[in-house]
């Protein structure tokens, strides 16, 4: 990484590291709300059932690795805060965490059934997110599957205070077929592709984006 690689990169930890505890009372149960995203789910669950490690990256309080866990997938959480790390395991002592970087990924090529990526990518410059993506399509086996989540648009979002907390936190919003192309050109296949409007009261209003892609069991 270079100087301010590193340095967003401290910033987003500091700053996940600050709101953590809120975050965790804020959206650990978010799931409940959200029927479109429990199908997913759901789906992603019972295709790699059996098959391998599954990584919910970017996991925050850990909700999403507890709900593929019960669902039979062996999953396990990674985040870059480790104040969130702590949340997880805090809620959820079922899972197993880690603290890393989707950036270099602690873990051998071909290593992983699947990625489910909430809102993390969302923290990655537009210009650098194939070659990240192109970290996850190294540790996914042939025929492993990334579920990526994020929200729709072209703006940058930068906030200097989150729930009263001083922060310095950049989010980056995406165009789905804008998505879709550094998925492609990081060497994933694009299963599908779906879109939906925000859930009100429940989450932040902007339109959100779910691809499910592929690592092609032959290099493409
Ligand atoms: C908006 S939160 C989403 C948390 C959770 N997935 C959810 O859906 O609520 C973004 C999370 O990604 C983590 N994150 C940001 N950059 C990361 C990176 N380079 N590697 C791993 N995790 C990262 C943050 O620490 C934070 O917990």
């Amino acid at each position: 990484m270079d100087d301010d690689q590193t340095r967003h990169q401290q910033d987003l930890q500091d700053g996940y590291d600050t709101v953590a505890s809120e975050y965790a009372q804020r959206i650990a149960d978010e799931l409940d709300y959200k029927p479109f995203d429990r199908e997913l789910l759901d789906r992603f669950a019972a295709r790699l059932r059996d098959r391998g490690p599954v990584c919910d990256l970017g996991c925050g309080p850990g909700h999403v690795a507890h709900y593929l866990h019960q669902r039979g997938a062996q999953a396990f959480g990674l985040d870059l805060s480790p104040e969130m790390v702590a949340q997880a395991r805090a809620l959820f002592p079922q899972v197993e965490y880690r603290t890393g970087t989707m950036r270099a990924l602690d873990a051998p090529d071909n290593a992983w059934a699947g990625i489910a990526a909430f809102y993390s990518i969302i923290h990655i410059p537009h210009a650098e997110v194939t070659g990240v993506l192109r970290e996850l399509r190294r540790v996914l086996q042939p025929d492993g599957l990334l579920l990526v989540a994020f929200h729709i648009g072209n703006e940058t979002v930068h906030i200097d205070e989150w729930w009263g907390y001083d922060v310095s936190l950049d989010f980056f919003f995406f165009e789905r077929a804008e998505m879709e192309g550094y998925l492609r050109e990081a060497g994933f296949v694009i299963e599908q592709s779906q879109e939906r409007p925000p859930y009100e009261d429940v989450e932040h209003p902007s339109r959100r984006a779910y691809i499910l892609a592929r690592k092609p069991a032959q290099p493409g």
